[in-house]
């Protein structure tokens, strides 16, 4: 088990990443100081895998647990949970101290972050990441949201947990394409920092998708420090943080235009591939560094190209109308060699336009 103290936007907090961290859990609410009611919120199939063994460590750390289990699944980020989960708190008589552990996927981890962000202007927030998207990304930044009206994360705050705790055997339970959808993200991070790390995924990405759990405590560590750093950056204001979005700009466009039948991390992982086609193009990466993207992607079992249901002009649409566009021009992060990226503001649209065209199966 890795202890990491991260600098998140200002806050000083640990996290703790290893198998069996689930049993910790207890242990780091003492240590932080906290006694009494714990609220544990969680969904049904998290709770159903880990519930008892949380409310148990709880137990024997002497805390009186409180599970508040919602059903699984994106429609829980709403007003109408919050306010449900609002009325739990009121009726436990929760306090401003009262801590609130967010056991589960981005979707617990986004409601569960809110609901701490706003009530009584700020409980204290510990994530439980049970997801690999939620062990390498949704954890850590601090932003928390529901989707409101149609839109995705537009009622949302920053919100920096106390602490995070990331159990890696849990991954285990993970069906398949949850699994890849979070290694989109790992791959993602290594293409735009780490050269080391990512060589480290192509040796080792037969025990990646094998489970092993000494690979993956490496590179949920390894891509959960990524974010951070990137993160804290930020702060100083260098805009860094966007570089985050590497895949992004045509990934939301896909996901949006699939109606959300593909992942986000398929679609982000179709979307690498096509900046890192317009970075070949504008001759800013080599031919060998763009075949090292596709084939680890490819090996990681996400698609590369965009599939032949999906209409080429409606991804484009749904990516004009995405705050990455400005004055008619594309903001896209463009590799530039294995471990590096830049954000490039002017891509041409009939560049963008030729690259999706040119990776798009036709049945
Ligand atoms: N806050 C951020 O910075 C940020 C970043 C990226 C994504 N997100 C948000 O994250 C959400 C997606 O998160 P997600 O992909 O984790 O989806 P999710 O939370 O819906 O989890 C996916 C499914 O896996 C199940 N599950 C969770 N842990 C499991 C385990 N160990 N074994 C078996 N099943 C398990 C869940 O019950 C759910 O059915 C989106 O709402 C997205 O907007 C937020
Ligand atoms: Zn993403």
């Amino acid at each position: 088990m890795r202890t990491t103290h991260v600098w998140c936007s200002g806050s000083l907090y640990r996290m703790t990443i290893g198998a069996g961290a689930l049993g910790v859990v207890a242990k780091e609410l003492m240590r932080l100081g906290f006694s009494g009611t714990v609220v544990v919120i969680t969904d049904q199939t998290v709770d159903g895998l880990f519930g008892n063994q949380v409310r148990q460590s709880l137990l024997d750390g002497g805390f009186s647990p409180v599970l508040m289990v919602l059903p699984a699944g994106e429609e829980q980020k709403s007003l109408e949970t919050s306010a449900q989960l609002y009325g739990r708190l009121n009726e436990i008589g929760a306090e401003r101290s009262t801590p609130l552990v967010a056991l589960g996927g981005g979707v617990v981890g986004d409601l569960a972050g809110f609901v701490a962000a706003t009530y009584f202007r700020g409980l204290p927030l510990v994530h439980v990441p049970t997801t690999l998207l939620a062990q390498v990304d949704s954890s850590i930044g601090g932003k928390v949201a529901v989707n409101h009206g149609g839109l995705k994360n537009n009622i949302g705050a920053f919100h920096q947990p106390v602490s995070v705790i990331t159990d890696t055997s849990v991954l285990r339970h993970l069906p398949e394409r949850e699994f890849c959808n979070g290694l989109a993200e790992v791959i993602k991070s290594a293409m735009i920092r780490d050269e080391a790390f990512f060589h480290y995924l192509e040796s080792e990405i037969c025990r990646v998708m094998a489970r092993d759990e000494n690979v993956l405590e490496k590179i949920v560590a390894a891509t959960a420090s990524i974010k951070a750093a990137v993160v804290e950056e930020d702060e100083k204001d260098t805009g860094l943080r966007n570089i985050l979005n590497f895949g992004h700009t045509v990934g939301h466009g896909i996901e949006s235009a699939s109606a959300f039948s593909l992942s986000h991390g398929e679609a982000v992982a179709i979307g690498m591939v096509a900046a890192g086609q317009i970075a070949r193009h504008l001759g800013m990466i080599s031919p060998p560094d763009f075949e090292r993207l596709r084939a680890l992607l490819r090996r990681a079992q996400l698609p590369v190209f965009i599939p032949s249901c999906l209409d080429v002009d409606a991804v484009l649409r749904a990516m004009t109308r995405d705050k990455k566009v400005a004055k008619g021009r594309l903001r896209f992060v463009l590799p530039l060699k294995v471990g590096e990226a830049h954000i490039h503001c002017d891509v041409p649209m009939n560049l963008v336009k030729e690259t999706l065209v040119r990776s798009h199966v036709v049945a």
